[in-house]
């Protein structure tokens, strides 16, 4: 086995560390759980594919300790816009697979920058008549509070930089890395 992983030279430094992370979500985990404790038909996780993946695993799991029951249900949306801000115009890539009606849903985000992305998938949601709608986001950005996106679990508040691991990638990579750091920027130079 190798000493180290092929990710360590590529990575400037740490933001949040794995043993931060799994803290954090126990508590957003007995948050939720407290908040839920009477909910009928238990919680109805809604992940946001493909960078709350980590997330949702974890928190699921957590959750799983203090109730009640949930379902995993999984989307995929896309931004309308080019680059790297999103536009608030979204495309939905995967759908719900089930009737979300009379649910208390909560919506698995893993990091909120604009808020637009989130912004038109709470709309969306909240038109299939489910009983609640709340969204728990691991991270947030400073501009989040621009727009009014009613988050009511965040894990971290992060600072306006690109950030990979726990989920979160740069062109598709970095997924795997267990902790949230920053790329070294002669990565972006190579790419
Ligand atoms: P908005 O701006 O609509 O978009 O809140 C949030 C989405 O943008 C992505 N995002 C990031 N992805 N590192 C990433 O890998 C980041 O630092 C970052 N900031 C925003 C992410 O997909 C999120 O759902
Ligand atoms: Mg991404």
């Amino acid at each position: 086995m190798a000493d180290g992983s092929w990710y360590d030279a590529d990575i400037d430094r740490v933001i949040i560390s794995e043993e931060q992370i799994k803290e954090k979500i126990a508590e957003l985990a007995q948050k939720v759980a407290a908040d839920h404790a009477d909910a009928e038909g238990g919680i109805l996780l809604v992940c946001v594919l493909k960078g709350a993946v980590m997330f949702m695993a974890d928190f699921a799991r957590a959750l799983g300790h203090y109730g009640p029951s949930t379902e995993m249900e999984f989307m995929a949306v896309s931004s309308y816009g080019q680059g790297r801000t999103s536009s608030g115009v979204v495309r939905i890539l995967k759908d719900l697979d089930r009737d979300i009606t009379g649910r208390h849903v909560v919506i698995v985000e893993d990091i909120v920058d604009s808020g637009l992305t989130l912004s038109w998938l709470m709309k969306y949601l909240e038109s299939r008549s489910p009983e609640t709608v709340d969204v728990v986001a691991l991270f947030r950005k400073p501009d989040a509070v621009k727009v009014q996106v009613p988050v009511k679990y965040v894990g971290f508040d992060i600072p306006n930089e690109f950030v990979v691991g726990y989920g979160l990638d740069f062109a598709e990579r970095y997924r795997e890395v267990p902790y949230v750091g920053v790329l070294k920027p002669e990565v972006y130079a190579r790419s």
